[in-house]
């Protein structure tokens, strides 16, 4: 939990409890609405090589608080949608299913987060790390997956991770609103998010550590026939949804999570009655670096 009492402490010392074998862990002894010693910092950071998810109970973040405590691992994306609750707060995005007036709305464009995906993965440099903040939660539902895309790509056979070496993909926003079935892309988002390829086996800047990378956002496999481009991919997706390498994050009211996505793939699970409880979480998402 939060200490709530003002300050960190001077120590360092987190306290890590891992919670799942594919890498979620909790973290205690933290507030992260108070300034962070640089040594809390490089702890987080270490963490986050260890456990790909880390969650922080009992936090109380404004917006202005999360973007500060966000910006300590990168520089911030700005986000080009509107923002559904009416702020225009520019790096801190409100997901709701509440307009500004406070009532229930419709969900399309969250349906595009009902399926595996990297965030901005649509980009020429995607998302080092999401935080997301419970502001709200449903009694119960509203959950969170994360599929663990490294442990997915070792658990390959031999044969296949030499078919997959030196593929690339075409990530593009256009092919994440078809895939998803939501509304199609506005020519500005066309304008701002033209097609990019990426590998589809990406390597951990830090770790060293390979991962598959792919998700909803992916149009195709470079150089491959249509048909055989769309089986390998679903056969990764499938591969990857296995519960052997999924996390389920059941939201509490003040939960952070924060969670790597060069090395996860992540979806919000659609298992609440969304048209009659809110669930509103501010996200931070940090800019991280060229896929290789
Ligand atoms: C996301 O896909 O970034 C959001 C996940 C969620 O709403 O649970």
């Amino acid at each position: 939990m939060a200490s709530g009492k003002g300050k960190n402490s001077p120590s360092p010392a987190l306290t890590i409890y891992p919670l799942s074998p594919v890498g979620a862990a909790e973290i205690d002894g933290i507030d992260l609405s108070q300034d962070l010693l640089p040594e809390q910092v490089a702890a987080i950071r270490a963490a986050l090589a260890d456990h790909p998810v880390l969650i922080f109970p009992g936090q109380s973040l404004s917006k202005t608080r999360q973007a500060r405590f966000s910006s300590h691992f990168g520089e911030l994306e700005g986000h080009i949608g509107k923002l559904s609750d009416g702020s225009t707060f520019p790096t801190v995005h409100t997901l709701t299913n509440l307009d500004a007036a406070g009532t229930l709305i419709n969900m399309d464009v969250a349906r595009l987060n009902w399926f595996w995906h990297t965030d901005k993965s649509y980009h020429a440099v995607p998302a080092l790390v999401t935080i997301l903040y419970a502001v709200e939660v449903p009694p119960s539902g509203g959950d969170t997956q994360f599929a663990n895309a490294r442990l997915a790509y070792d658990a390959l056979p031999t044969d296949m991770k030499a078919r997959l070496d030196g593929l690339r993909a075409v990530h593009d926003w256009v092919a994440s609103r078809i895939n998803s079935g939501t509304s199609p892309a506005t020519a500005e988002q066309r304008r701002a998010r033209p097609p990019i390829s990426h590998p589809l086996v990406r390597t951990h800047p830090e770790t060293g550590r390979k991962s598959l990378y792919l998700g909803v956002h992916v149009s195709y496999v470079e150089g491959l026939p249509e048909a055989e481009s769309a089986a390998l991919l679903a056969e990764l997706t499938d591969h990857i949804g296995q519960d052997r390498f999924v996390y389920t994050h059941r939201w509490r009211r003040g939960d952070v999570l924060m969670w790597d996505n060069r090395c996860l793939l992540h979806r919000a699970v659609p298992n609440y009655e969304i048209a009659r409880h809110p669930r509103v979480l501010n996200r931070t998402v940090v800019i991280g670096t060229r896929p290789f």
